[in-house]
């Protein structure tokens, strides 16, 4: 086997994470450069007899990163999302560092997911973590600034979904949607984009102007969403239809479909002002962030049509005067 090929199994991991998980028996590796070919060297496993190892790492700090083979890639996420419930457990904890801690987890799942192509099971964990972070915004009186705060500001399709996530929760909790439709809202706008995976990588980050057909292929990725979200079995209808329909516009002329108004369900047209939001306040190699204000004006005055009118005034109205 060649190194790259080696190199390709192996993920880094938040060591971090191991701190106080459940027993679930996964390796842990560290990498060594062998005159050039890159080896991963079993350092320990998750097994109790090996805690004083992982325990002694913790304690002194990693001074070197830590891998676990893709395989194990489900165990390590429902390890650590386990070791983020004793995280959230934990009073001595800040929000914020609370907040932090499943930001990386979400962000984890989600690249996992649309960059190395691993299966779409992985997302099912995305339900749990939205329940944490919905337990830490709901307590917190941050709403979007706190949100601003901890998102990541570089664009990524994994970063973007996990963004507008948050966004479509923040909105939910903010205007006082029951627990559900906000859970299903989180759910929905942080899976929005998962049709991206059927794309091509190479024009999912092209820089700059698309062509027509270019254009034609990226369309393809709201209906293949709601394939793959609806194929799953594990989520509701509404979740299906944020994939389906956030490129739907209110006034018509979006896409898939054309579909005007009320058509569009009301979870894909809060979805749609999220995802647009997290787009133009995210930056790119072909162009810089805008602020939240620069932001709100363009999307009140240029994209007017694109939203539901009422939605946008609350959006607006619920990010507070202290843009
Ligand atoms: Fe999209
Ligand atoms: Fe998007």
């Amino acid at each position: 086997m060649g190194a790259a090929t080696e190199e390709n199994n192996y993920r880094e991991i938040n060591i971090e994470f191991l701190a106080k998980g459940g027993d679930e028996g996964f390796d842990i590796f560290y990498k060594t450069d062998d005159y050039g070919t890159t080896k991963f060297i079993k350092f320990a496993s998750t097994e109790r007899k090996h805690q004083e190892k992982i325990m002694r790492i913790l304690e002194e700090g990693a001074d070197q990163e830590y891998y676990i083979h893709e395989d194990d890639l489900f165990k390590y996420y429902k390890y650590a999302t386990n070791s983020l419930k004793a995280v959230m457990a934990n009073p001595n904890v800040p929000l914020q560092e609370k907040t932090e801690k499943i930001y990386e987890v979400s962000k984890g799942v989600m690249k996992e997911f649309f960059e190395n192509n691993v299966s779409e099971k992985i997302l099912e964990s995305s339900e749990e973590v939205m329940e944490m972070m919905e337990d830490c915004m709901s307590s917190a009186e941050a709403g979007f600034h706190g949100i601003a705060a901890i998102t990541s500001k570089d664009y990524y399709t994994y970063t973007h979904s996990v963004n507008v996530g948050l966004y479509c929760m923040t909105f939910g909790l903010k205007r006082g949607m029951t627990k559900n439709d906000t859970r299903q809202l989180a759910l929905g706008g942080m899976l929005h984009d998962v049709g991206k995976s059927k794309i091509d990588h190479a024009l999912i980050n092209k820089n700059g102007k698309l062509t027509d057909e270019e254009f034609e292929q990226i369309k393809v990725h709201a209906a293949e969403g709601g394939k793959i979200i609806s194929g799953m079995g594990c989520f509701a209808g509404n979740v299906v239809r944020m994939a389906a329909e956030h490129h739907e516009k209110f006034k018509g002329g979006g896409y898939p479909l054309g579909k005007i108004g009320d058509e569009i369900h009301l979870h894909a047209r809060i979805c749609k002002i999220m995802d647009v939001y997290d787009a133009l306040t995210t930056r790119r190699s072909y162009k810089k962030a805008l602020g939240a204000f620069d932001t709100l004006i363009i999307m009140k005055k240029q994209m007017a049509h694109d939203f539901d009118p009422d939605l946008m005034q609350d959006f607006i109205r619920l990010m507070g005067p202290d843009l």
